[in-house]
């Protein structure tokens, strides 16, 4: 059984650092690696040699997939794997893939020129929520509800934006809470409920807002067992709305930030986490 196990991340965090204090409990030896030092390619790259597996936490939504494709390319095993890594940092490729699984996911349409938003502003009625198809963090998340700030918005993501950055998509605004399920392995280990507060519309769980521990509730577990049925086991941070028609899967993180929720449910992450690490390799 293999325990060597890398965190390739821009930086190590504060769950990044509880993992390394978690492994030894479970028989693992996990060092950081920069992901900007990995020069991956080679399949006999050195920067990874001696790993069994790398766990990817890269706050880039790009960085991931590609360094999870070349890991499992050179044999080393990926957390998340590359497929999964993949599809959930783009937004609308998961959407597509979730969907196509029979996951609820909000209604959206995929935004690439003003042309696109103002027919998307016309199908779907204000308020909208305009974001990019590849970001993070809730950056550049935007809320609408004002016809009058739409075009200038747009006005915006057109001249400053790049090819990249330009694609966008519009979906309906779906109110001001959210639910995070940290999902390890194939478990929900704990979920809770963000409610926006201050001066930040977004309730995010990086962005650090109220929050309550969430009750178990067969409908979420339905929708997040069937999240996981299509990535596989991971360890993903699946976040939903509740509308009046049910939950829908707003995003799936796969380098999840779980401080908050950690916080607010008292569960202990890093060790479910290193379990599943451990389990993997065994
Ligand atoms: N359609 C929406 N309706 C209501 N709030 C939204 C919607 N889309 C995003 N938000 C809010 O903005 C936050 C960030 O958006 P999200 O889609 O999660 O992108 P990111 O990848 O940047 O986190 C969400 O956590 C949520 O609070
Ligand atoms: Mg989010």
């Amino acid at each position: 059984m293999g325990n060597r196990v890398a965190i390739v991340a821009d930086r190590v965090g504060w769950e990044e650092r509880r993992l390394i204090e978690a492994a030894p409990e479970f028989g693992l030896h996990i060092d950081w690696i920069n992901d900007e030092s990995l020069c991956l390619g080679d399949p006999r790259a050195r920067s990874i040699e001696g790993y069994d597996a790398l766990l990817v936490r890269s706050r880039s939504y790009t960085r991931g997939g590609l360094l999870a494709t070349l890991a499992e390319s050179t044999g080393v095993t990926a957390l998340n794997s590359a497929a999964a890594i993949n599809a959930c940092e783009n937004k609308l490729v998961l959407r597509a893939v979730l969907s196509a699984a029979g996951v609820p996911v909000p209604d959206y349409r995929l935004v690439l020129s003003r042309k696109d938003f103002e027919k998307a502003l016309d199908e779907l009625g204000l308020p909208v929520v305009l974001k990019p198809v590849y970001g993070g963090m809730g950056k550049r998340v935007t809320l609408i509800r004002d016809s009058d700030l739409a075009q200038s918005v747009y006005d915006y993501v057109e001249d400053l934006g790049h090819a990249f950055e330009q694609a966008c998509l519009v979906e309906p605004y779906l109110g001001g809470g959210s639910i995070r399920c940290l999902v390890v392995g194939r478990e929900i280990v704990a979920a809770a409920e963000f409610e926006s507060a201050g001066a930040d519309w977004r309730s995010n769980a990086a962005l650090g807002n109220q929050s309550r521990a969430l009750a178990h509730d067969p409908d979420v577990q339905k929708i997040v067992d069937a999240v996981v049925d299509r990535l596989g086991a991971g360890i993903y941070g699946v976040d939903l709305f509740k509308t009046p028609s049910g939950y829908l899967v707003n995003e799936v993180n796969h380098a999840p930030a779980w401080r908050g929720v950690a916080s607010t449910t008292g569960v202990d992450i890093p060790s479910a986490v290193a379990r599943h690490v451990q389990e993997v390799l065994a």
